[in-house]
């Protein structure tokens, strides 16, 4: 890469799409989920070679609670099953998993078992980072909330509490499937990141499309404000 290209070292990831893709299919919802986590599992083993410090998926959000019962279920489910059977890649590959968002509310085995994960990676050096019950504004009212407790709250203050609060600035944020929205997803770490709408759905979303956004990325110009 020549000097004036810029490398993306942290990219969010909005995955959208799966019940679309499994309708146009004629799938239960359940596969279109769970062709999304191959997705997931393909782009995790791929970022290693793209020069991607850290990589945020927005899995779970606060209002994905409102889903019905059964599919609620078969999403902790996946995401059990993710996490055992990921876990020893993840390791061997030198990757650190963080949980963003309220997760202790998750169900206890889970909660329990990404306190495992947590651990069993916490010395890689690559950044995974899972939303789970998570909410843009929650998460900044709980930064708020810590940061008032040491006295006036300032920028630098209140993001030293964030979820985010170790990790690199958002760099990219994608979303798949063609919507355009942010759905309470890193709101105030969207503030200076380049975004991408890409009319792909989740499933169908490969190691190619994140390359070409890195590519595109690459050329953009960032001016935080400046001209
Ligand atoms: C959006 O599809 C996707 C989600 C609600 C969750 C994303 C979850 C996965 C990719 C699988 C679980 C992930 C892990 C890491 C275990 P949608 O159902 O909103 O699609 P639609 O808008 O087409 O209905």
């Amino acid at each position: 890469m020549d000097s004036d290209h810029q490398q993306a070292k942290h990219v969010a990831i909005i995955m959208d799409g799966n019940g679309r893709w499994a309708k146009r299919k004629h799938l239960p919802r359940l596969m279109g989920h769970q062709r999304g986590v191959e997705a997931v599992r393909k782009l995790v083993r791929s970022v290693e070679d793209m020069g991607i410090d850290c990589l945020t998926l927005y899995a779970f959000s606060s209002e994905n609670w409102k889903r019905p019962e059964d599919e609620v279920g078969d999403l902790m489910d996946l995401l059990r099953k993710f996490i055992k059977s990921d876990l020893p890649e993840f390791i061997a590959h030198d990757v650190r998993l963080k949980i963003i968002g309220d997760y202790k509310s998750l169900a206890p085995d889970i909660v329990a078992q990404l306190e495992d994960a947590l651990e069993q990676t916490s010395k890689g050096s690559r950044i995974l980072a899972v939303a789970l019950n998570y909410g843009s504004h929650d998460e900044i009212v709980r930064a708020a909330n810590a940061a008032s407790a040491e006295g006036a709250i300032t920028a630098e203050g209140l993001e030293k509490h964030l979820d985010t609060a170790d990790m690199p600035p958002l760099d990219l944020l994608i979303r798949t499937s063609g919507e355009v929205r942010l759905s309470n997803f890193l709101l105030w770490q969207c503030a200076y990141a380049e975004m991408s709408f890409v009319d792909v759905l989740w499933p169908d979303f490969t190691p190619e499309h994140l390359q070409a956004e890195l590519d595109n990325f690459a050329v953009r110009e960032r001016r935080y404000g400046a001209r």
